[in-house]
């Protein structure tokens, strides 16, 4: 046999062996979408679990010797009607009826918020494909351990003014509010806080993301001060949205 048959064959029995585990997890289309991954040549095989949430399962997943994190939103997720609910009033979709294709729209609004955050500077696992309600992005961490969150360190100096100069680029630049910020969803590694999670980020032109803003910078500032920082909430606003220079 040609070692290209070799390879194919070697190929499905992976694929066959990653399907019986995730047939159990996943429904078709969702298994389809991953398939699409790894026949379009994004992926190769997958490598652990990393986390487990409400709406979604993170995988760490390769390709030769490279790492990436695939998150692929559940279409069973339980929180279906706080989203739909949410889609609603934000994005004016008031019809979505199918789970299904809520989830893509959520996968597919995290590709393009990180794609955006990613161009405008934001330290951010940078987007690589999306399939439907799967994601593939930069993987965060060695080949052994995923990056921690920041919730589980004490943020340097340097740390606190990339994450709020990171807000404010995404502000700014990208134009976007994240929406839910706070210690959960940042990652450490290296020296550095990448902002994740950004799914449900909005325009920073909707009526709303004042609010939301706000909100997100009480969040961050409420971990961060813990550490003996003294930010002001309010000029910390003016920074990031770019009315003064430094915000302290
Ligand atoms: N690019 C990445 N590299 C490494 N780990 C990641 C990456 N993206 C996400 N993770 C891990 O997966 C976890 C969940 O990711 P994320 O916050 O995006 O999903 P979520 O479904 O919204 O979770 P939750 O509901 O808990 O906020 C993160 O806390 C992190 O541990
Ligand atoms: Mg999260």
């Amino acid at each position: 046999m040609f070692s290209s048959d070799d390879k194919i064959k070697k190929e499905e029995e992976k694929l066959k062996e990653s399907q019986k585990v995730f047939g159990y997890v996943f429904d078709n289309t969702t298994l389809l979408n991953i398939y699409k991954f790894f026949h379009n040549g994004y992926l190769e095989r997958f490598e652990f679990p990393i986390a487990s949430g409400k709406e979604s399962i993170v995988f760490a997943a390769s390709k030769g010797n490279k790492f990436f994190a695939v998150k692929i939103y559940k279409v069973t997720a339980s929180n279906f009607k706080n989203i739909r609910e949410y889609a609603a009033s934000r994005w004016g979709i008031g019809k979505i009826s199918s789970k299904r294709k809520l989830m893509n729209e959520w996968a597919f609004r995290e590709f393009e918020n990180l794609k955006n955050a990613y161009e405008a500077g934001v330290t951010v696992p940078r987007p690589i494909k999306v399939y439907g309600n799967v994601v593939q992005m930069q993987y965060i961490g060695t080949k052994t351990r995923p990056a921690i969150q920041l919730k589980d360190i004490e943020p340097s100096q340097q740390i606190v003014e990339q994450i709020i100069g990171d807000i404010r680029k995404l502000y700014l630049k990208g134009k976007l509010v994240h929406g839910d910020i706070s210690e959960y969803n940042f990652l450490y590694y290296r020296g550095k806080a990448y902002m994740i999670d950004i799914a449900q980020a909005i325009s920073n032109d909707d009526p709303y993301s004042l609010i939301l803003l706000k909100r997100d910078l009480n969040n961050i500032i409420r971990f961060l001060n813990k550490f003996g920082y003294s930010l002001n909430i309010d000029s910390v606003i003016k920074y990031v949205k770019g009315e003064i220079d430094a915000f302290r």
